[in-house]
């Protein structure tokens, strides 16, 4: 397996691109299940989930040309970030366990399988290292809409003849549940309002692409969605909006190393929670064209931080801010209402000299003056971008174990981080 070698120490000083965003994506080519016809998906980040979605949708009987062919004729070399899916007839409708277990996103086929085809089957995700995971939200709004759910061997059954709109009430605000029921909802007949749904810039882009495809969302970045059902959607060309939480590993990047870094190609109105924050952390944080630029602080301020669903801190920087937080000069206060189990990064990061203890959901964390590198483990995607943070700050050699869990979530951050001056490199066959 690969790991990250990083010795700490240089300032991070030049410009950094974002990659198109992961968690709008994966929605997005889930919903290429509800037309036939060829669409084609530009800055689609090169990443594992990526991949798995697309063997998944093959699976069930599309098409998935990652990278889509150059243009006829062109000199140019395939573009790794475009896609391009056919989706002809469904041949199967079970996404299978040995998919689903290493990437839970996969649920994302369930409510354009059901509302295209009439049948979904698919294996229940089960948990993962950050919690429980349950999608009893999803289920019980696709009941709502007509779909019988069986659950038995650890899937999940929904067949309907064709869903019906429906009032949809979410317990919780749920990004994929949303995305799910959004999606069902498009092809249903009748007049669909979800009711508590997730507010997340990737359910705002998963509407725009419904929209375009022919659907009739509004209201996405609400809390309440309405949708019109229609009888047909049709293929589409799209551009992927940047990674909100890519962007934000930079930016904590920066502010953690004095640095000044210029985060190409993301969207301020994306990140307003985490700029409040850096600027408590005393960097300075001003928009500038085609991106945001951050300089670090020479004293790093504590912060207290309460993750929320969006527009509120997102769960998705917890980990990278903890790390600012143990390089502080005071005590941060962190609390991770979202999932019971994402502070799997603080042991890791106690072993490179950090101050942390957990109460509950609540993480205490002392400034201490420096952190040393240390070999460390990744368990979470979030988390192993702790550990690369952690390293850029910390004296001497850190090596980030079982990288395998950032590739799913950040496209080659080496190469990415290197020419801003950190001293970074990819290692072959570490356990
Ligand atoms: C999405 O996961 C993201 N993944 C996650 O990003 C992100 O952390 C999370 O939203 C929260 O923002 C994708 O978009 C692919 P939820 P999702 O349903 O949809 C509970 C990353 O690092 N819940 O919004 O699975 C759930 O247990 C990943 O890129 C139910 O109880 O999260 C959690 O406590 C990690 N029942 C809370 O709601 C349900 O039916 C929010 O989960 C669904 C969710």
């Amino acid at each position: 397996m690969d790991a990250i070698q990083i010795e700490g120490g240089p300032r991070l000083e030049g410009e950094i691109r974002v990659s198109g965003s992961k968690n709008a994506s994966l929605p997005i080519l889930a919903a290429s299940l509800l037309t036939s016809g060829s669409s084609t998906f530009h800055n689609v980040p090169a990443l594992n989930d990526i991949r798995t979605m697309c063997r998944l949708l093959e699976l069930l009987g599309a098409e998935a040309e990652l990278p889509a062919p150059a243009p006829k004729g062109s000199r140019r070399k395939a573009d790794p970030h475009i896609v391009k899916l056919t989706t002809k007839a469904i041949k199967d409708t079970t996404a299978p366990y040995e998919l689903v277990k290493t990437m839970r996103a996969s649920v994302l086929v369930l409510g354009p399988l059901v509302a295209r085809h009439g049948q979904a089957r698919v294996s229940l995700p089960g948990g993962c290292a950050i919690g429980a995971r349950p999608i009893d939200q999803h289920l019980k709004g696709l009941e709502a809409m007509g779909a019988k759910i069986v659950l038995e061997h650890g899937y999940v059954t929904a067949k309907a003849k064709r869903l019906r709109g429906a009032r949809l009430v979410c317990d919780i605000p749920t990004v994929t549940g949303t995305e799910n029921l959004m999606m069902a909802a498009a092809l249903a007949k009748g007049h669909s309002t979800i009711e508590n749904a997730a507010r997340e810039p990737e359910v705002e882009e998963l509407a725009r692409v419904l929209n375009k495809m022919g659907a009739r969302v509004r209201g996405a970045g609400t809390s309440v969605i309405d949708v019109d059902g229609v009888d047909e959607l049709h293929p589409i060309e799209h551009a992927i909006i940047p990674d909100r939480i890519e962007a934000g590993t930079f930016m904590v990047a920066a502010a953690l190393t004095r640095g000044n870094v210029l985060v190409r190609d993301c969207l301020p109105e994306h990140l307003d929670a985490v700029i409040a924050k850096l600027r408590s952390a005393g960097a300075t944080v001003t928009a500038e064209s085609g991106g945001i630029r951050v300089k670090g602080p020479t004293t790093i301020l504590p912060v207290d931080i309460t993750t929320q669903p969006f527009p509120g801190f997102p769960t998705d920087m917890q980990a990278q801010f903890m790390v600012l937080a143990t390089r502080a000069k005071g005590q941060s206060v962190i609390t991770e209402n979202i999932f019971e189990n994402r502070y799997m990064h603080v042991q890791e990061l106690a072993r490179m000299g950090a101050d942390i203890m957990i109460e509950g959901r609540t993480a205490i964390i002392r400034g201490v003056p420096r952190l040393t590198g240390a070999p460390v483990m990744a368990t979470d995607l979030r988390a192993s971008a702790s550990l690369i943070l952690a390293g850029l700050v910390a004296e001497g050699r850190t090596e980030v174990l079982r990288v395998y869990h950032l590739d799913r979530g950040y496209e080659r951050i080496e190469k990415k981080l290197r020419p801003l001056g950190a001293r970074i490199k990819r290692v072959k066959g570490r356990m």
